[in-house]
């Protein structure tokens, strides 16, 4: 138990009571004499109520004027010293950085006045300096009756306000000079000596608040990804197997009807594998040979692209740059058996592009694929506006584009609520026959598939510029274990 728990006891017992704890320990913190008194308090040694005033105190520039004068003042004085008058350019040089405050306000006061280049008096007596005085009341009362003179000191940032805090503390039913240790545990040891019979223990207390326990948090991401997944779920999703980063040209491209020599199939966009560099030929020849054909020759009702397929060109292995290259695969199963599916998956891709405050190498797709008997557009705008309004979009347009593995083809826009305006919030279409029809899948079942960013609507829902923040190594722990839990709702796209 501290000194001052002691000093206070002591106090109380020569007088009975204190009834001001700032002027019986003024040099003492009023945060050192709370924590005295509550823990004496809590032993019922003392009762003691809390006074809250508010109290004016001087700033350094204060104190100096109450110890040496006013500016205005000082300057008076020199000019008196003077007898001449003093000079406007010597003011500076006699009274430093006071003698321009000083000037301004004893002109202001009529205590001098300008004579040429000079100042000379302007009263004859030596004026009251007001100000050091009313800093003296301050100083020692702690406020001015006149308010509207304090608002012009405190203006002149002269005083400041503080609270002030102060204790009434008086004898409670247990109050003694020394202070017992209370026992906090039942040991062994009190139970087998007998002593807990005479212990004396310390209450409990109910309203002490718990640490907060160190535990793993869940990243931004993994949240908004885990409220990704229960809306497929709810809406009889299967969830994709996507726990592979490497994948062939073959699935990644050629399987989805990407010609060879797509610009995305550049060094400069896809990243390659060096080692090893080529993937082992697909299983399934029959289908290995229908893709060649499809982009050949052209098959299935379809041209094609007519140039020479190259099979080194698909086997060559690339860190997957879509997870459609998955829900290729996942179809091509399906052709097995053909049913109505809807697959679903989230997780990470790769891009060879510049980083920047939107843009990483890396980043998260949501993609999800429905594969039905004689699906049409019509179905896949209905099944957009029932999926993105569970995330709380309910207004969407859209907007022809293209892409090599979908026709057609349409970006999905939403009315953001928050920002005002519509925002681009994924990518749509129907996978094209030449794709579908190579796998083996019946004729008349289509499949319709759309994908989004996981990071942008993060983004947007934790209020986060730079992706920069969000992924990789500058993100700021504290910033993970601090986030709040996420609902998808009309802020998040
Ligand atoms: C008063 O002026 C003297 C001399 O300029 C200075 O040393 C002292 O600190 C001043 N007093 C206060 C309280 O600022
Ligand atoms: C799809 O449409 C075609 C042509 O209208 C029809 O012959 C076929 O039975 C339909 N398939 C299913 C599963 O409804």
């Amino acid at each position: 138990m501290s000194d001052l728990a002691l000093t206070i006891l002591s106090a109380l017992d020569k007088t009975g009571q204190i009834v001001d704890s700032r002027k019986a320990f003024p040099d003492v913190p009023s945060e050192q004499i709370q924590a005295a008194v509550t823990s004496l308090a809590a032993k019922s040694m003392v009762t003691y109520k809390t006074e809250e005033k508010d109290l004016w105190v001087l700033t350094a520039e204060a104190e100096d004027i109450v110890a040496n004068g006013s500016h205005e003042m000082r300057l008076f004085e020199e000019v008196v010293k003077s007898l001449e008058g003093l000079k406007i350019a010597d003011v500076g040089k006699v009274l430093g950085a006071s003698g321009k405050l000083g000037q301004q306000r004893a002109f202001k006061n009529g205590w001098v006045k300008k004579d040429g280049d000079k100042l000379v008096k302007g009263v004859e007596a030596k004026p009251e300096d007001t100000t050091a005085e009313e800093l003296k009341t301050i100083k020692e009362t702690g406020t001015l009756a006149d308010a509207k003179e304090l608002a012009d000191l405190k203006k002149r940032k002269l005083v400041t306000k503080t609270k002030l805090i102060s204790f009434e503390i008086a004898k409670g039913p247990e109050f003694a000079l020394t202070i017992k240790k209370l026992e906090t545990d039942l040991t062994i040891d009190m139970v087998q000596s007998g002593a807990w019979k005479t212990a004396e223990f310390k209450p409990y207390n109910f309203a002490a608040e718990g640490t907060n326990p160190l535990a793993g948090a869940l990243h931004p991401l993994n949240k908004v990804r885990e409220e990704f997944r229960q809306i497929f779920f709810s809406m009889g999703f299967t969830e994709m197997p996507t726990a592979q980063y490497v994948d062939s040209g073959f699935w990644n491209f050629d399987a989805l009807f990407v010609p060879q020599q797509h610009p995305a199939r550049d060094l400069q966009d896809t990243f390659y594998l060096k080692d090893p560099v080529v993937a082992d030929e697909p299983e399934d020849k029959t289908y290995w040979k229908n893709v060649r054909a499809a982009h050949e020759g052209g098959a299935y009702d379809s041209l094609g692209y007519r140039y020479p397929w190259k099979a080194e060109e698909s086997k060559r292995l690339v860190l997957r740059t879509h997870t459609t290259a998955i829900s290729g695969a996942m179809l091509h199963k399906l052709a097995q058996d053909p049913k109505p599916a809807r697959y679903f998956s989230i997780d990470r891709v790769f891009r060879n592009e510049a980083v920047d405050a939107t843009h990483l190498a890396e980043f998260h797709q949501v993609e999800g694929v429905v594969a039905d008997y004689n699906l049409t557009l019509g179905d896949l705008i209905g099944f957009m506006e029932r999926f993105f309004a569970k995330m709380g979009v309910h207004e969407l347009r859209f907007k022809a584009a293209y892409n090599p593995y979908t026709e057609p083809s349409m970006e999905i826009f939403g009315w953001h609520q928050g920002l005002g305006k519509w925002v681009e919030i994924g990518n749509s279409g129907m996978f094209r026959p030449e794709m579908l029809e190579a796998m083996g899948l019946p004729k008349d079942m289509r499949v319709h598939g759309w994908g989004l960013s996981l990071e942008r609507p993060t983004m947007i829902k934790y209020g986060v510029s730079n992706i920069r923040e969000l992924l990789g190594h500058k993100v700021s722990l504290d910033f993970i274990e601090s986030n709040p839990a996420v609902r998808l709702d009309e802020d998040l796209v």
